[in-house]
């Protein structure tokens, strides 16, 4: 059984589907959620419904930034978890994509998300303990068309399997964890 206080996870894009449903499954179980979202209207929601939410967009350093500290300020400088879900998917035949779409897409899918995950990795490391765990695809073991772009997805495809195994090596060595998830559909539509 976890202490209360390796009980905390911050989880990103709560305002719907995956990561709206950690929030909630998470803290029914016992954690301290940190369940943050782009809009404001939807951290609004997510507060109305006794989360601790709190605004993180992914394009934006400084919520980034102002979302750790507010985390940290909360928690006397500890954090047990990372959930990198926050993402959003491009359908389209890859010849029909701009690079501005693929250049925003990976800032918020690769780039948002390496910035959080460095901003906590030294938090983890000096506790001593830490969990980051990736949202990642089943569209990076298998190929599907009209969804190439979902290959440059950031906690995932193309991505996310070259880094994690270096990130988990220097993790482990350190007595941090990192999960890799494969989801697969989840149903929702
Ligand atoms: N559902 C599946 O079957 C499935 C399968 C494989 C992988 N996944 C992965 O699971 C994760 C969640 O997917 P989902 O199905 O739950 O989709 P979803 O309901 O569309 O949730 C995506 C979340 O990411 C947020 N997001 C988008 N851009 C953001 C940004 N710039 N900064 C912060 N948050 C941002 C969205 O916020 P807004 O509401 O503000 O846009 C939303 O909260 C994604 O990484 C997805 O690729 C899902």
């Amino acid at each position: 059984m976890q202490s209360k206080e390796t009980r905390t996870i911050l989880i990103t894009g709560c305002s719907s589907g995956i990561g709206y449903a950690c929030a909630h499954g998470l803290r029914e179980r016992g954690y301290r959620v940190f369940a943050s979202a782009r809009k404001p209207e939807d951290v609004e929601r997510l507060s109305s419904e006794g989360l601790e939410a709190l605004p993180l967009d992914l394009d934006d350093s400084a919520t980034i930034r102002d979302a750790v500290n507010q985390v940290l300020s909360r928690t006397q400088g500890r954090l047990y978890a990372l959930f990198n879900n926050g993402a959003y998917m491009q359908v389209g035949a890859v010849e029909d994509l701009s690079h501005t779409v693929l250049r925003a897409q990976l800032e918020t899918n690769l780039l948002g998300w390496h910035e959080l995950t460095c901003r906590l990795i030294p938090i983890m490391r000096n506790q001593g303990y830490g969990r980051i765990v990736q949202n990642s695809s089943v569209l990076g073991l298998a190929a599907l068309a009209y969804r190439g772009a979902y290959r440059v997805h950031g906690p995932s495809p193309a991505t996310m399997p070259p880094t994690s195994p270096g990130l988990r090596r220097i993790l482990s060595s350190r007595r941090l964890d990192q999960v890799l998830t494969w989801t697969s559909d989840s149903g929702r539509r």
